[in-house]
């Protein structure tokens, strides 16, 4: 694997009660144990599936669902993998801006676990990627997001009305984002 495929392979980011760090291939048992959840998948891409089966765990720990090679990280808690979060990029005159997004295991709901993992990993990704902008959407339903990114600092931009069909529903979605127009300014 070229260096550049791998820029984070080694990137450890640690928080009260978590671990960040690259996801491994003996996570999937962890990462079945708590993504396999009609509760945790309800309100994220579809590319999360329910059921979320092993053959899912494997094609995502292999890459081909969520490209690894960019800050995708596992949320780790106890030493188990029980969530992610990451981020991804834009190309061209967009590469200044990047979209991310996170789960973690219902287990752990409601302890201000992700507010803390936001934390962390925001301010760092702007950096690592020179970030002028980082966003996340929302779903209309999804009202614990929206408090986590608020509570992050994150600004509410606008809704993009009927974005998503999720489930047979229609949904708004709501944007956040932080921005930085000085790139030497802290995140
Ligand atoms: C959304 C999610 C990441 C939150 O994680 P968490 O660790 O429980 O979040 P925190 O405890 O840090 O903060 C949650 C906040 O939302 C609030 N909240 C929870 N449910 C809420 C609701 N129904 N209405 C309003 N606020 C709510 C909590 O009170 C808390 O705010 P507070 O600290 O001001 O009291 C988690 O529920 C999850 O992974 N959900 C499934 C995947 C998902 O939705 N990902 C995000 C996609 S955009």
């Amino acid at each position: 694997m070229p260096e550049s495929a791998d820029r984070w392979g080694a990137a450890r980011l640690g928080g009260d009660g978590f671990v960040l760090r690259r996801w491994r291939r003996d996570d999937l048992d962890a990462l079945l144990r708590h993504a396999d959840d009609a509760q945790v998948s309800r309100a994220v891409s579809d590319r999360f599936p329910h059921p979320y089966t092993r053959g899912d765990g494997i094609r995502f720990l292999s890459g081909e669902v969520v490209d690894l090679s960019q800050p995708v990280f596992a949320i780790e808690i106890d030493g188990e993998a029980c969530g992610g979060i990451g981020a991804r990029p834009g190309s061209g005159e967009r590469a200044h801006s990047a979209e991310f997004g996170y789960w973690l295991g219902r287990a752990h709901w409601g302890r201000g676990t992700m507010t803390r993992v936001v934390a962390a990993f925001a301010p760092w990704v702007m950096c690592e990627l020179a970030l002028y902008r980082l966003f996340a959407t929302v779903l209309d339903c999804n009202p614990a997001s929206a408090r986590v990114l608020q509570k992050n600092g994150f600004v509410e931009e606008g809704v993009q009305h009927c974005a998503v069909r999720k489930r047979g529903r229609l949904h708004d979605l709501r944007v956040f984002a932080k921005v930085r127009r000085d790139p030497d300014a802290s995140p």
